[in-house]
């Protein structure tokens, strides 16, 4: 199925069969996979905490505001942003890196890290929220992709507590939590959506 034909027949699915299981090596296959997604700098500072033990699950309904699908997918991913991801050590191991695998010149190797330690530098905490949320969201919708071409179905949640997710789920200090994002089989598709008309939604040059 083309990419094109995938994104046309997603959809968020609420109802999941509770018996299906996908094991931890086919979430972090599917993770491995999403994490190439493009992001600021190659900083990588998204973060994937799967969830999938029944009591901790359970814990989570109240804090999803009982949406059904917290316990009854497969798993919960929680997507998170680490703002340890900003700091000058992570840029120059990972441009160190980099230049191991002969990916580039360490002339390059020193650019790019010191550009992008430049970048983040004087950045308030707010505009790196936006890097965090920016990059983590590019990797949940290939993950979404992802999952849809194994067979499975996911949606993704903003509604939950985010002080009692943090809490239930032992969240340290230095990360935020961006979305959650549950995953399965569904066991009855999500209801058809509408959207606007692509002139409604596309200027150009001008908005
Ligand atoms: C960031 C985000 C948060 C969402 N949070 C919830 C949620 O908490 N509960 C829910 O039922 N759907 C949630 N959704 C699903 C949207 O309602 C859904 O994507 C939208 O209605 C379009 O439907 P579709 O995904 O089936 O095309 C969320 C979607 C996104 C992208």
């Amino acid at each position: 199925m083309s990419v094109r034909e995938m994104l046309l027949k997603r959809r968020s699915v609420r109802h999941y069969d509770v018996d299906y299981q996908v094991s931890i090596e086919t979430l972090s296959s599917l993770i491995e996979a999403a994490a190439k997604s493009p992001n600021g700098n190659n900083i990588q500072a998204t973060r994937y905490l799967v969830i999938n033990d029944p009591i901790l699950r359970n814990q989570m309904l109240p804090v999803a505001f009982n949406q059904q699908q917290v316990t009854e997918a497969s798993a919960l991913i929680l997507i998170l942003g680490d703002y340890k991801a900003f700091e000058k050590e992570n840029i120059i191991r990972i441009h160190e890196q980099g230049y191991q695998a002969g990916y580039f010149t360490d002339q390059l190797r020193d650019y790019l890290a010191s550009a992008a330690i430049d970048y983040y530098a004087n950045k308030s905490l707010e505009e790196l929220k936006i890097e965090l949320v920016r990059d983590a969201s590019l990797a949940a919708m290939s993950f979404i992709l992802l999952a849809n071409e194994a067979g499975l179905e996911t949606i993704t949640m903003s509604g939950y507590n985010s002080y009692l997710l943090k809490k239930v789920l032992k969240i340290p200090d230095g990360f935020l939590d961006i979305m959650l994002i549950a995953v399965g089989k569904g066991v009855k598709s999500g209801h058809q959506t509408v959207r606007h008309e692509v002139n409604e939604i596309v200027y150009l040059n001008t908005i």
